[in-house]
């Protein structure tokens, strides 16, 4: 079957990670996020899809080519400017004339696609789309949907006292082809599917089929549901080995000396030094590279590749971006630092810091704050 991935926002809620790396490409248990979602769509029989994004998403091309790899067909739609989900579409599926499935590519998820295709074509639906329950509905697009879950309503980001369901738009639809002729032609962004053409094809009283999946399912649209993300899939994965707590998957060459700690869950990728002393708390992610010296502590965060936490050291609940180094004694709670990052000896950071790719901290003159370190 073929489908469109959408990949053209700006990720702005994840900066300062994605100054440096489209939101693609940063890593879930050291693999891009992308990733993810293809291997999902290719089990389901989604396997020659049109990735659709602009100019800086090229890197994505780079990384993913034409996904023989995968096990998909990859092509790529680029927009001069990003065009709106509504006319991204429109353009990656011009030649498309047979039923597709659209997905926003900052999505994993466990979405039963085939069940979800096979219930658009009994209820003749121009339209389905995936819902997905959650406690705090009015960050999104909220369904209203009847008996049969055919969606009467979609209300975007409501207040929380207009919100009539906990459903909520999960970013995965099936597109009759003649859902494009209900894209607007026009200026840029004026082509949101969520406010325009779902709307639009609703009040025209055409079959918009909602269907509800319990199952996994999460935007990985922020630091926090970045965090989130890589815990879950992490815990899921640790589960299926073994029943322990105290989990350590580990690539081949990884060295974990004796006399290091390892509590939950811990994934450590290629080439990682933990020497004598560290202790790891899960669940935790190690990128390709990463070094935790003697005593330091690393516990519920996620280190990209090549990071390097100092002797003594304390990083918690925390996202290290590649090359970010952490000198001995230093304290880091709650923070997302950018790649290249360096935190001088003994420092303590101010919890919830943001760091802009390459900074030092702390800034020469001033005392870091998350008002001032990123932007
Ligand atoms: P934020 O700036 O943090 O909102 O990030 P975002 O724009 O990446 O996320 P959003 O939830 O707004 O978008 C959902 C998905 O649609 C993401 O995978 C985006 O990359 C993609 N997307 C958003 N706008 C466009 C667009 O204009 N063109 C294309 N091709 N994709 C888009």
């Amino acid at each position: 079957m073929r489908g469109v991935i959408l990949v053209g926002g700006e990720g702005t809620r994840l900066r300062p990670l994605t100054y440096a790396r489209p939101k693609q490409l940063v890593p879930v248990l050291n693999r891009p996020l992308l990733e993810h979602l293809l291997r999902h769509l290719a089990s389901q029989g989604v396997d020659d899809l049109v990735i659709a994004g602009s100019a800086s998403n090229r890197a994505v091309e780079h990384y993913f080519g034409d996904g023989a790899a995968l096990g998909v067909r990859l092509r790529y739609s680029y927009e001069t400017e990003p065009l709106g989900s509504g006319l991204a579409v429109k353009q990656a599926a011009a030649a498309f004339r047979e039923t597709f499935v659209v997905c926003n590519g900052d999505i994993i998820t466990d979405l039963d696609l085939m069940t979800m295709v096979a219930r658009h074509r009994d209820t003749g639906a121009v339209l389905s789309i995936a819902l997905a329950p959650v406690d705090e509905p009015w960050h999104y697009g909220v369904a209203e949907v009847d008996d049969e879950e055919r969606i009467l309503r979609f209300v975007e980001k409501p207040r929380p006292e207009e919100a009539r369901s906990n459903l909520i738009n999960a970013g995965t639809w099936i597109f009759e082809p003649e859902v494009l002729d209900h894209v607007p032609e026009g200026g840029a962004r004026d082509g949101s599917l969520e406010r325009v053409t779902f709307p639009a094809l609703i009040d025209q009283g055409r079959r918009v089929q909602g269907f509800a999946w319990g199952g996994y399912w999460i935007d990985v649209g922020s630091p926090e549901r970045y965090l989130q993300a890589n815990r879950d899939l992490l815990d899921e994965e640790a589960a299926a080995v073994a029943e322990t707590d105290v989990i350590l998957l580990a690539e081949a060459d990884a060295v974990i000396d004796d006399g290091a700690e390892i509590g939950g869950p811990v994934l450590a990728g290629r080439g990682v030094r933990v020497r004598q002393r560290a202790r790891l708390l899960g669940p935790t992610v190690l990128g390709e590279g990463c070094e935790v010296e003697d005593g330091a502590s690393v516990e519920q965060s996620v280190l990209w590749e090549d990071v390097r936490v100092g002797a003594g050291a304390h990083v918690h609940n925390s996202i290290l971006g590649r090359g970010v180094a952490i000198g001995a004694g230093a304290v880091i709670e709650g923070a997302v630092l950018a790649d290249g990052v360096r935190v001088d000896e003994g420092c303590i950071l101010p919890e919830g810091l943001r760091a802009m790719p390459g900074l030092r901290l702390p800034e020469r003159g001033r005392e870091p704050h998350p008002a001032t370190a990123s932007s």
